[in-house]
């Protein structure tokens, strides 16, 4: 039987959007691939706990302490690489990746955005200042995006995007809140799972 797509999620925060995944695994929606490795470039990341509790290896890169962009980049490299990691999964990484990184990986780095991109992206354009935006244009309808990587922030092509409707009296948190529990934590795992039912597909003609 062929293996399943071997996946690292990049995190730097709370990792919700970590733990959907952990859940879409948990109940066969995500079925082509297998979480193995998650990296944070914050020590601090409660997504670090959430990994821990499901089994998952755990490794900290921070970009201060390995002397910048670059050398961030090499160790990630290497680490994905000691994880013969095919999918990488940006949930919730807070830290732009430079061409020369997101070139060795075409088509094989999946973000997910709070907003329906091209609105509201962007550098600058993350986490909550992503709902403010969006209530001060005062648009009705946003949602989350999921994309290919490249060297643009958010510019890679469109995988899967989910509406939410903006509801009177939302606050950015509230909005952020039903952002990812309408749209974010269905379609990341989703767009996970084609993915690495793509790789698996890829692996067989190989063979
Ligand atoms: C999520 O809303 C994610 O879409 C967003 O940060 C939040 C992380 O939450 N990402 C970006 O804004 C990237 N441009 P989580 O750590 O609970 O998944």
């Amino acid at each position: 039987m062929l293996s399943k797509a071997r996946i690292a999620v990049l995190v730097s925060g709370g990792g919700t959007n970590l733990q959907a995944l952990i859940d879409a695994q948990r109940d066969g929606i995500l079925a082509s691939g297998e979480i193995c490795l998650v990296v944070s470039n914050n020590p601090d990341a409660y997504a670090l706990v959430r990994a821990s509790k499901a089994g998952i290896p755990s490794r900290v890169l921070s970009k201060k302490q390995l002397g910048g962009q670059a050398p961030f980049e090499t160790a990630l490299v290497e680490t994905l690489a000691e994880f013969q990691i095919e999918l990488i999964v940006l949930a919730g990484f807070m830290t732009i990746l430079s061409g020369d990184f997101t070139r060795r990986y075409p088509r094989r780095i999946l973000n997910v955005h709070p907003a329906l991109i091209p609105s509201f992206c962007g550098k600058g354009m993350y986490g909550l200042k992503v709902h403010e935006a969006a209530l001060t244009y005062g648009v009705k309808v946003t949602g989350a995006t999921v994309h290919f990587v490249n060297e643009v922030p958010d510019g890679g092509e469109i995988l899967l995007q989910h509406p939410v409707f903006v509801q009177p009296g939302d606050t950015p948190e509230r909005l952020q809140r039903r952002v990812m529990e309408e749209a974010e934590w269905r379609i990341l795992p989703q767009a996970t799972e084609q993915i690495s039912k793509e790789i698996m597909k890829e692996r067989e003609k190989a063979e």
